[in-house]
Formats: C-alpha cells, sequence, structure tokens
C-alpha cells in the first residue's frame, strides 16, 4: 500500500475529479449531469479548500513557494467561480459540455501545475514525517469542510420554505 503521505492524498483526489470528469463529459440526461455536478461541487470544494488551509499555508510561508501558491489560488478561484457559472447553466443548453470542457481544461492545468513545480519544491521543503503529517491534517480538514457544506446546504433547503410560508401568510 502507497503510504499516506500528503502528496499521495492529494494525487488519489486528483484521480477522483478526473474520474468525474469522464462521467460527466459521457452524460448526457440532464438528471445526471445535475447528480454527477453536485459530486464534483462537493469534491472541487472540499479539496481546495482543506489543501489551501493544510497544505498551502506552510508553502506560502517559504519564499521557494510563495509565488507558485499565489498562483494556485488564483487558479482555485477561477474554478470555483466557472463551477458556479456551469450551475447556473440549464444542463440541456447546448453549451453545457462546452462550459464543462473549459473547467475540466482549467483544473486539468491547475493541477498540473501543482504535481509538478508545488509537489518538487515542497519535498525539499518538508521531511517524511512533516510529510504524513500533513496528509492526516488534510483528510481531518477535508471532513470538516465537507461537514460544513452538507450542513450549509441542508440549511439553504429548509430556510427557502418557511420565508414562503411568511411571504404567503402576508395580508
Ligand atoms: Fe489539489
Ligand atoms: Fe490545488
Amino acid at each position: 500500500m502507497r503510504e499516506n503521505t500528503i502528496y499521495n492524498i492529494l494525487h488519489s483526489d486528483h484521480e477522483t475529479v478526473s474520474g468525474l470528469f469522464q462521467r460527466m463529459e459521457a452524460a448526457e440526461g440532464a438528471a445526471t449531469r445535475e447528480r454527477l455536478l453536485g459530486l464534483l461541487k462537493e469534491e472541487l470544494m472540499a479539496h481546495s479548500q482543506a489543501e489551501d488551509a493544510v497544505f498551502y499555508r506552510p508553502l506560502k510561508e517559504s519564499e521557494a513557494t510563495r509565488h507558485l501558491i499565489l498562483e494556485a489560488q488564483e487558479e482555485h478561484r477561477v474554478v470555483t467561480r466557472v463551477l458556479g457559472e456551469l450551475e447556473r447553466l440549464s444542463p440541456e443548453n447546448e453549451r453545457w459540455p462546452a462550459r464543462l470542457a473549459v473547467l475540466k481544461e482549467l483544473v486539468e492545468h491547475h493541477v498540473k501545475e501543482e504535481e509538478g513545480e508545488i509537489f518538487k519544491t515542497a519535498r525539499s521543503l518538508f521531511d517524511r514525517a512533516q510529510e504524513r503529517e500533513l496528509g492526516t491534517a488534510f483528510l481531518q480538514q477535508k471532513k470538516l469542510v465537507l461537514a460544513e457544506l452538507r450542513g450549509s446546504e441542508a440549511a439553504s433547503a429548509a430556510s427557502a420554505s418557511p420565508a414562503q410560508t411568511r411571504a404567503s401568510a402576508r395580508p
């Protein structure tokens, strides 16, 4: 079994995302596209937020990696924006696959730089013990973010109906 270093864990998440993109490209029905987009959003958001808090934070403090991390954070921001734009587009719209393709290219470019230059420089900064500690901390943080994301989605779904009730109760 591969060691639970931060690199192996992040890489395996990247593979999960790439698998989701493949399934989304093959999906034709609106319901399937929506369901897969929900899974992709959850995975991308939890991954990037935990990655930022656990892996990017110490790297941002180092002169050797600061510029790479600043660029990676900008890429996270753009990915989040395009993801939101894809969510707002009807899965039946003919532009949906095109927007998905752009999102996939953004993510692939980001992952390539992350697993390339960023991992390479990080390996010269962290020792083996730190690489495993970061891996554990990442998994814990990702779990927290996932719980938060699921909680806030449930809360916004629940708040939609009382608001409607209040509006309709007005004289
Ligand atoms: Fe990543
Ligand atoms: Fe990233």
